[in-house]
């Protein structure tokens, strides 16, 4: 069933809702899974005329989506439901047009999409209220990072939450949308195999890599003021290290889902004062090469300060102090200029307890979301002919190929189409971005506490030699 809506993207200039928020609807559109009376606006400061829009709207939807995605019939009945309003979202007066603009339909859902910079959540929210456009039929999306720290994360929450009642709150974090997140939920909890060697005296230590190619390409001075902590682990990585942990919910809903994923949160054992040398690595990636062209430095990027301090890549030891985690530690790492683009979770159990043959390695799961999206088993086999020669051979599930997909669904259309339908299951909760914070706001104050440079990298490598030391040390090495 198909729900209709006004859809609102505030910051609908930017590059957000150009290169990810209209080519994902432009899809949902031209896939029939849009109520035929869904509106579209988008909202900047911009003086544009509506037909400027769509133009600047067409070029960035051409060139996002792949050349047989886009088709010229398909877009112009998308366009007829895009709409462009000119305003400031800052001033209150503003907004009494937008509502006339709006018509007075109290009975509509409205969906108000931030994608803009934390600072004007509120001001938006507030104005919306008093706009009149924050009723019953409202909802709320925020992009992260929900602030900048706890402190600020809580002031947003606080402040949001005097307008927009908890369930029609929306914050969003595009890596849920993936589906091998989603699959990674599937196979803990709709499979018997696993669930009994799910736990630590199996499991030997946990791996979770988001590494880039690309720099910070046009975002310098958002990402100069947050950095790979703020701006990758506090949300997208900690939110796979909660769908790896978790208990299984007594159902699948929102509620039941975020319970589950709070108490990974709230048992991640603290990382503060001098710990933060010993479990964290900070790097900024240097002058090298990336994909066979050269890059430069990451503080000789457009809008960032030449004497930057900021950390393009972080790696972290975690630890969960619970019954089930106890001493397993997982490992988190992220970062740009990086060797490949991928994205991928590794869990590699203890070894068998009595060797019986020379080459025998561990068991490893790598579920990978990106750059392919496929969960492999690495077994042990004997390889073929006379003797006992162990090789490591993958037990390989292409989720592509497995449900012959011709087109893999972007995040960001999954993510979309919950909203328009009111389901928040795969959405941060407040407790859960607060949870969140709360864990990285003490590495953060450590490291200025204790201040050390970023350590360099050059661009290209897998982050700097220490992030390879802070597993050398427990004994064990980054996969592969
Ligand atoms: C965003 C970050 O949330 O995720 C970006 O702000 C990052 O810095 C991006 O590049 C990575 O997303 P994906 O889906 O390409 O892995």
């Amino acid at each position: 069933m198909a729900f209709s809506c006004d859809m609102l993207v505030f910051g609908g200039t930017g590059d957000l809702a150009l290169h990810k928020l209209i080519p994902a609807l432009y899809h949902l559109h031209r896939d029939g899974r849009l109520h035929a009376d869904v509106r579209i606006l988008a909202l900047a400061r911009r003086h544009l005329a509506r037909e400027q829009y769509l133009a600047l709207a067409e070029r960035h939807c051409r060139a996002q989506v792949a050349r047989a995605d886009f088709q010229k019939e398909a877009w112009q009945g998308f366009a007829q439901r895009l709409d462009y309003f000119a305003m400031d979202a800052s001033q209150r007066g503003e907004f009494t047009r937008l509502a006339r603009h709006l018509g007075g339909d109290r009975e509509r859902v409205r969906v108000h999409y931030l994608a803009t910079a934390p600072d004007l959540f509120e001001p938006i929210a507030n104005n919306l209220h008093t706009a009149g456009l924050a009723g019953e039929q409202a909802r709320i999306v925020l992009e992260k990072p929900i602030g900048h720290s706890l402190e600020s994360a809580l002031a947003i929450n606080a402040a949001i939450g005097l307008v927009f009642a908890e369930p029609r709150i929306y914050r969003i974090d595009h890596y849920l949308g993936k589906e091998t997140v989603q699959n990674l939920m599937a196979l803990r909890f709709a499979n018997a195999l696993f669930e009994p060697v799910w736990r630590a005296g199996h499991i030997e230590h946990v791996q979770i890599t988001v590494a880039e190619t690309l720099g910070v390409e046009n975002r310098g001075s958002y990402y100069d003021n947050a950095g790979a902590m703020r701006d990758m682990l506090q949300n997208h990585l900690l939110q796979l290290l909660c769908l790896v942990a978790m208990e299984a919910p007594v159902r699948f809903d929102a509620e039941a889902v975020r319970n589950e994923k709070v108490k990974v949160l709230e048992a991640l054992k603290p990382i503060a004062g001098l710990d933060v040398q010993d479990k964290t690595v900070r790097g900024q990636y240097g002058a090298g090469k990336v994909g066979g062209q050269d890059v430069q430095a990451y503080y000789f990027e457009k809008n960032v300060d030449n004497d930057s301090d900021t950390e393009t890549f972080v790696a972290v030891q975690a630890e969960i102090d619970n019954w089930r985690w106890a001493g397993v530690p997982f490992y988190l790492r992220t970062g740009k200029r990086m060797a490949r683009k991928r994205s991928e979770i590794v869990i590699t159990f203890k070894p068998v307890p009595h060797l019986l043959f020379e080459e025998e390695q561990c068991n490893r799961l790598v579920i990978s979301l990106q750059p392919e999206e496929s969960i492999s088993l690495h077994l042990m086999a004997k390889a073929p002919g006379k003797g006992m020669q162990l090789e490591p051979v993958e037990l390989d599930l292409n989720l592509a190929k497995a449900f012959r997909q011709a087109r893999r669904w972007d995040a960001y259309e999954r993510l979309l189409l919950d909203v328009i339908e009111g389901d928040s299951t795969l959405f941060m909760r407040r407790d859960e971005v607060e949870a969140a914070w709360r864990w990285v706001d003490p590495i953060l104050k450590g490291w200025q506490g204790h201040y050390r440079k970023p350590r360099p990298y050059p661009s290209g490598v897998d982050g700097p030699e220490l992030a390879r030391q802070l597993l050398d040390r427990r004994g064990h090495d980054w996969w592969p």
